[in-house]
C-alpha cells in the first residue's frame, strides 16, 4: 500500500486489516477493515489518529511515512480524535520511538492516554474551538463530538484545505486495497461499502444515534471539501455522501425506516421452519421485501444490520428447555443494546413437550417497545389450520409494515 496525497500538505496513510480476529472482540470482518491515519504538514508535522499493532499496521504506517521523507521521530504532534485501541494500540511504542511528541486529545481522551498507556508527559487537552498552529498558515481546530462513539471523541478540522478528520464517524468496514478516494471506486464497489457501512454503523455506532445527529449538525456548519474518516473511504468527490448516509441511519432510531422485514429464525427439528414457510408466503403475497437470517448459523452482526434498517421484525423460534431458544435470547439482547426499538413485530414457533418461550420472549422484548401481533405457537408439527393462521399473520405483519400495499 502507498501513501495518498489529499492536498499539498495533507496525506492519508492506511493499513488494510484482514484477520480472523473479531472487531471489538465481537464483530466479524471477513472483508477486512482499514485503519486510516493522516499527516498534516506545516512548519511542524501533525499525525491524526494512529493504529493498533495489528496485522503489521505499524510497519505499514512507518513505511508510508518514509515514502514522504518522514520518520516517526519527525512527528511534532499526535492528534487523537478517539482513544479506542484500534486507533491507539501502538501509542506506547510510538511514544518510545518519539519521546518528544506532544499528544492532543479531549480532556477525557487524555485521561484514557494515561489509563491505557501510562503516559504522563507531553499531553495537551483540547476543547471545541482550540487551535493547533502548525506554522506555514496551517492550523488545525477541534470540535468535541462526544459519544461518536465513546465519550472522549472529537473531530479535527483543517480549514485551509477544508478537510474534516472524523475518526469513527462516517466510516465503514471493508478493506480498501491500494485506493482510498471515493472517485476511485466503481458503482458495484460503492454498493459493497454502503452495505459494510450500514453494518459498521449498526454494530459500532447505533447505540449513540442521538449523538451522531448532534455531530452531523456541528459538521454541517463547515464548508467541507474532504471527509477523512479513520475507517474506510476518503470522500473528496462527494464529501458529504457518507454524512447523508449516517444521517439516514441515525434517523432509523425514530423512523422512518425501510419498509422491509428482517426475518430471524432458528429451528431445532424443522417444525418452526415449516411454520415460518407459511408466514413467509403471507409476506410475499403482500409484496413487502424481507431479509432472512438463521441463528446461530449466521452471526448477529448481519442480523443487527438488517434489523436496524427494517420497520418489521419476524422472530421464528421454538421453545428450548421451557424457555426461549438460546441463540435468539442473545440476538434479542443485542437488539435491545443497539436500540432496535418501536418495530412492528411477530413471533412464531413450535414447542415439543411443554411451552415456555412465549412468556420469556414477552419479557425480553418489553424494553424494545415493539408493536407486536399476537404470537402463534403450536405443539409439534404445524397443522393445516396453524399453517393457515401463520399465513394470515405473515400478511398482517407485512400490512403493518407497509399499509399502502393492497
Ligand atoms: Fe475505530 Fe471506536 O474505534
Amino acid at each position: 500500500m502507498r501513501i495518498h496525497k489529499i492536498s499539498e500538505r495533507v496525506y492519508a496513510i492506511h493499513a488494510d486489516i484482514k484477520s480472523d480476529d473479531l472487531f471489538e472482540g465481537i464483530w466479524p470482518i471477513p472483508y477486512g477493515v482499514s485503519l486510516n491515519s493522516y499527516v498534516v504538514k506545516g512548519e511542524k508535522i501533525a499525525v491524526i489518529d494512529l493504529v493498533r499493532d495489528w496485522v503489521g499496521a505499524p510497519a505499514e504506517f512507518s513505511a508510508q511515512l518514509a515514502s514522504i521523507g518522514l520518520e516517526v521521530k519527525d512527528i511534532d504532534y499526535l492528534v487523537l480524535n478517539h482513544l479506542e485501541p484500534d486507533h491507539t494500540g501502538w501509542l506506547a511504542e510510538f511514544k518510545t520511538l518519539n519521546p518528544h511528541v506532544e499528544i492532543l486529545a479531549t480532556a477525557k481522551g487524555i485521561d484514557l492516554v494515561k489509563s491505557f498507556y501510562k503516559i504522563e508527559d507531553g499531553l495537551r487537552a483540547v476543547k471545541t474551538g482550540d487551535v493547533l498552529d502548525l506554522g506555514g498558515d496551517v492550523k488545525l481546530s477541534f470540535i468535541e463530538t462526544p459519544n461518536v462513539h465513546w465519550p472522549e471523541t472529537m473531530l479535527t478540522w483543517d480549514e485551509r484545505d477544508r478537510v474534516l478528520f472524523t475518526c469513527d464517524a462516517f466510516g465503514s468496514f471493508g478493506s480498501l486495497g491500494d485506493r482510498i478516494f471515493d472517485d476511485e471506486f466503481n458503482d458495484e464497489e460503492h454498493k459493497f461499502f454502503e452495505s459494510e457501512g450500514l453494518r459498521y454503523y449498526a454494530n459500532i455506532v447505533a447505540s449513540f444515534g442521538v449523538f451522531v445527529t448532534r455531530a452531523i449538525e456541528k459538521a454541517a456548519r463547515l464548508d467541507i471539501g474532504v471527509i477523512a474518516p479513520s475507517h474506510g473511504i476518503v470522500w473528496r468527490q462527494d464529501p458529504c455522501h457518507m454524512v447523508k448516509k449516517y444521517s439516514k441511519y441515525a434517523g432509523y432510531l425514530e423512523g422512518p425506516r425501510e419498509k422491509e422485514i428482517a426475518v430471524i429464525w432458528g429451528s431445532m427439528y424443522g417444525n418452526t421452519e415449516k411454520g415460518l414457510t407459511a408466514a413467509l408466503r403471507g409476506i410475499e403475497d403482500v409484496g413487502v421485501p424481507y431479509t432472512i437470517h438463521r441463528v446461530p448459523n449466521e452471526d448477529v452482526s448481519w442480523v443487527l444490520a438488517d434489523s436496524y434498517k427494517s420497520e418489521g421484525i419476524l422472530i421464528a423460534m421454538p421453545t428450548y428447555e421451557y424457555r426461549v431458544f438460546p441463540p435468539m435470547a442473545y440476538v434479542l439482547s443485542i437488539l435491545e443494546r443497539k436500540h432496535v426499538f418501536n418495530r412492528k413485530a411477530l413471533r412464531i414457533g413450535s414447542y415439543g413437550w411443554v411451552g415456555g418461550a412465549k412468556k420469556e420472549y414477552e419479557n425480553l422484548i418489553a424494553p424494545l417497545h415493539w408493536e407486536s401481533l399476537e404470537q402463534v405457537e403450536w405443539a409439534g408439527a404445524p397443522s393445516e389450520e396453524t399453517l393457515s393462521l401463520l399465513y394470515q399473520r405473515g400478511r398482517e405483519l407485512a400490512k403493518a409494515v407497509d399499509p399502502d400495499r393492497p
